[in-house]
């Protein structure tokens, strides 16, 4: 994995990808980048969006990499990003995403950080951004294991949260699903994509060592080398995740994740989500509730 696949087969595409100064996200870009693939960086510090671009071309040289300020906690930025792009977009990998939070965190708009930034700041881009996609474009949102065992009521989306911050974790990733979902029911008939895609359980001690991104201490790397047999490296995780983006046998509505124990680590396989995240009652409750909170029609 540590050496970027060197076909080309991505020339002429581009895709956007949210969070992609770390993690996940960085590897979708360097990964997309080495087959050829011009990738927008859209991350919200300009510090380390530019050590991605650094630690990116240090692997490939020529990769085309554009760096989009964008913060998914900030309506604004959000707004000033689609309206300042202005090239045709092959793809957004909806990947940016808090993992965890107190509950009184919340985004400059308000809302609660994680429902706010891993779901509703992922509605108002892909709706904004909607007129500059292609024709056959993807959008990929980034799931998780954990949306199986979330309860989530549209009618609640905003409100406040009881429990633990890994339910509230897994609620934000159900209702970033049931959009894609509920996008790729809505353009049914067309050439276009949306799916999702898991990351498994991926973690940065086992991913290649890339200078300027999560330094990783030697002890901690060493120590956490035996759990290669159950986990796996971001850049396995980022794998299916650049496979729904842009793989053929990516059809409408489809959910991809690594195909080993567990879902937890492996190559891409089509993987199971709930019947919950793909209901169309909740799907179409969600986006009249996603547009209300955030004051952005999407009309497909
Ligand atoms: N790692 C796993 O095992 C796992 C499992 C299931 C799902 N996932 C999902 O995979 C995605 C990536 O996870 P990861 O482990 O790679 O996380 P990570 O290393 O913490 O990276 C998260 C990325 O999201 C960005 N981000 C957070 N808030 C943002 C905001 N308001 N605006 C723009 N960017 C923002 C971060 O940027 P900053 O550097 O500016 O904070 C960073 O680039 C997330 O959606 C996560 O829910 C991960």
């Amino acid at each position: 994995m540590d050496a970027p696949r060197r076909t080309r087969d991505l020339r002429g595409r581009t895709t956007l990808v949210t969070g992609a100064n770390a993690g996940i996200g960085y590897w979708c870009a360097e990964q997309l980048a080495a087959r050829g693939a011009r990738v927008l960086l859209g991350c919200r510090s300009p510090e380390r969006a530019d050590a991605a671009v650094s630690a990116i071309r240090s692997r490939v040289p020529d990769a085309d990499l554009r760096i989009l300020p964008l913060d998914l906690g900030a309506l604004p930025s959000i707004a000033t990003a689609a309206s300042g792009l202005d090239e045709r977009l092959d793809a957004i990998i909806c990947n940016a995403g808090v993992k965890a939070a107190d509950r009184a965190a919340r985004t400059d708009d308000g809302f609660d950080l994680m429902m706010g930034t891993n779901f509703l700041g992922h509605f108002a881009l892909v709706a904004q951004l909607a007129p500059s996609l292609a024709t056959d474009a993807r959008v990929v949102v980034v799931g998780s294991i954990t949306h199986r065992y979330a309860h989530l009521d549209p009618a609640r989306v905003d409100a406040p949260w009881r429990g633990s911050s890994l339910a509230q974790y897994g609620r934000s990733k159900a209702a970033a699903m049931t959009f894609a979902f509920e996008l790729a029911r809505r353009w049914k008939g067309s050439s276009r994509i949306a799916a999702c895609a898991h990351p498994g359980y991926a973690v940065d001690p086992l991913s290649p060592r890339r200078s300027g991104l999560a330094e990783v201490p030697a002890f901690l790397r060493a120590l956490a080398a035996p759990s290669r047999v159950l986990v796996q490296g971001k850049d396995g995780g980022a794998l299916p995740v650049v496979h729904a983006a842009t793989a053929a046998d990516v059809v409408d509505g489809d959910y991809w994740g690594p195909g080993g124990l567990l879902e937890l680590r492996g190559a891409p396989v089509r993987v199971a989500a709930t019947d919950a995240v793909r209901a169309p009652a909740t799907g179409s409750a969600l986006w009249a509730a996603a547009e209300t909170l955030t004051g952005v029609r999407f009309r497909v």
